[in-house]
């Protein structure tokens, strides 16, 4: 039985600082962004935007796609979650009213959840034909202000139904995993940015590349020249581009560099605009990937798909799917061009308001309205959140 991801729908916040904005603040040359780490603009989520808002945004047109009141389980991955407690799939569960029969559960390991997530559904649909599991991926990637890593924040969110028989990706089983102890990116409890050894942080997620790929080629006995498309973890563009230069090399495969690119290029036009979006990231390039090929009317089914998933700390696997006939008919193209597009741009003065507003504290608070929905976070009373749907 294949199973694999039936439905993805990506989204993002409606608001974004471009990078040239950026340099200027900073004084530096603007192609040390739009070169260097290969990003223009970054989504920027105002105050009344967190992850359950995104999350929702990204499941309602899939829920409007599917019969919701069959979903059997919402596994949601974050990084970025609003509670230590309460997982943020059941406030997303209640603002969608999902059905009551339903297993709701949070999974974190910094950018590597969805991808857990993922695998985790997959295998539940693989006990049981009959689990249909919305996996969510979502998070905003927040440095601290004159740090090397506040050119990479962005924000974002991924839905995916998961099931039997799907229409876009068979995930194939077996898969190369790789976990090691490492301080390469972290965000202790107290603290609401993340702190990182930026340069370390590149050759750990180099190095988990190599020993996911290796344990993934001896697992599933595919290789290089078995895959079509790359999708990479991408934290920036450039990442993705070495990750992929180092693939190729470790396979020892005669290319020139623009088929290298042309392998994994597709798949970064998104994230380009959209920035890090942690957990959502790997998804958001697969649908940049998917939509790239829908503009030009060139369809790829039957290809195999290699993706990636990269979280720091840090864990890492490397995995596969193939794209089933008749899958362009389910993308959601329109959806995603049209929520980049709409984005506003911000001033680094009017970014930096957002960025400093009181985050959720014990204080109550109420959030003016800084985006028109589909759904916003309206304020906190006596410690609790809550949503409104303005859409
Ligand atoms: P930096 O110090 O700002 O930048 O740090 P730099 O000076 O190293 O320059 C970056 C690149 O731009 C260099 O190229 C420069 O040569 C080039 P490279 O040596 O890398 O090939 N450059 C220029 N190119 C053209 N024209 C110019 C110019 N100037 C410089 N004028 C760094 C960059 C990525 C370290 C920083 O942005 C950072 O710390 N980011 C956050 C950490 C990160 O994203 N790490 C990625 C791997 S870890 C990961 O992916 C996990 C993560 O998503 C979290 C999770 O798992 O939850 C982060």
């Amino acid at each position: 039985m294949n199973v694999g991801i039936d439905l993805i729908h990506f989204a993002t916040a409606d608001f974004y600082l471009g990078l040239d904005e950026f340099a200027q603040q900073k004084n530096q040359d603007p192609n040390k962004y739009l070169v260097g780490i290969g990003q223009e603009k970054m989504s920027i989520a105002p105050p009344d935007e967190d992850v359950v808002t995104l999350a929702a945004k990204a499941c309602d047109p899939l829920l409007a796609a599917c019969d919701s009141s069959q979903i059997t389980a919402v596994f949601f991955a974050t990084e970025s979650g609003v509670d230590q407690s309460k997982s943020a799939g059941a406030f997303l569960h209640g603002l969608l009213g999902l059905p009551n029969r339903c297993r709701v559960v949070e999974f974190k390991h910094a950018c590597y959840a969805g991808a857990a997530a993922l695998q985790m559904a997959v295998n539940s649909v693989r006990a049981n034909a009959n689990e249909r599991i919305l996996v969510v991926a979502a998070d905003i990637a927040r440095y601290d202000v004159d740090t090397s890593g506040e050119a990479t924040q962005g924000c974002g969110a991924v839905a995916m139904l998961v099931t039997a028989n799907p229409r876009i990706l068979a995930v194939e089983p077996g898969s190369g995993y790789y976990t090691e102890d490492v301080m390469d990116f972290w965000r202790p409890n107290h603290r609401d940015t993340a702190l990182v050894d930026g340069k370390y942080s590149t050759k750990v997620y180099l190095n988990s590349l190599k020993q996911a790929w290796a344990y993934f080629q001896e697992a599933t006995g595919r290789g290089f020249a078995d895959i079509q498309h790359f999708c990479y973890h991408i934290p920036f563009t450039k990442m993705a581009e070495k990750a992929h230069k180092q693939l190729v090399k470790l396979s020892n495969v005669e290319q020139t560099d623009a088929d290298t690119l042309a392998q994994t290029q597709p798949s970064q036009i998104y994230n380009r605009v959209v920035g890090n979006s942690y957990s959502a990231s790997l998804f958001v390039g697969f649908c940049s990937m998917l939509d790239h090929y829908a503009q030009k009317a060139h369809d790829l089914s039957g290809d195999r798909v290699g993706l990636f998933s990269y979280g720091s700390g840090c864990v890492a696997e490397f995995f596969s799917g193939v794209l089933q006939t008749g899958y362009e008919a389910h993308l959601f193209t329109k959806s995603h061009l049209a929520q980049i597009a709409q984005r506003k741009p911000l001033s680094y003065d009017t970014y930096l308001a957002y960025y400093h507003q009181p985050q959720p504290t014990d204080a109550n608070i109420t959030f003016d309205t800084f985006h028109t929905g589909p759904y916003r976070l309206a304020g906190i009373q006596d410690h609790k959140r809550y949503y409104l749907k303005t859409g």
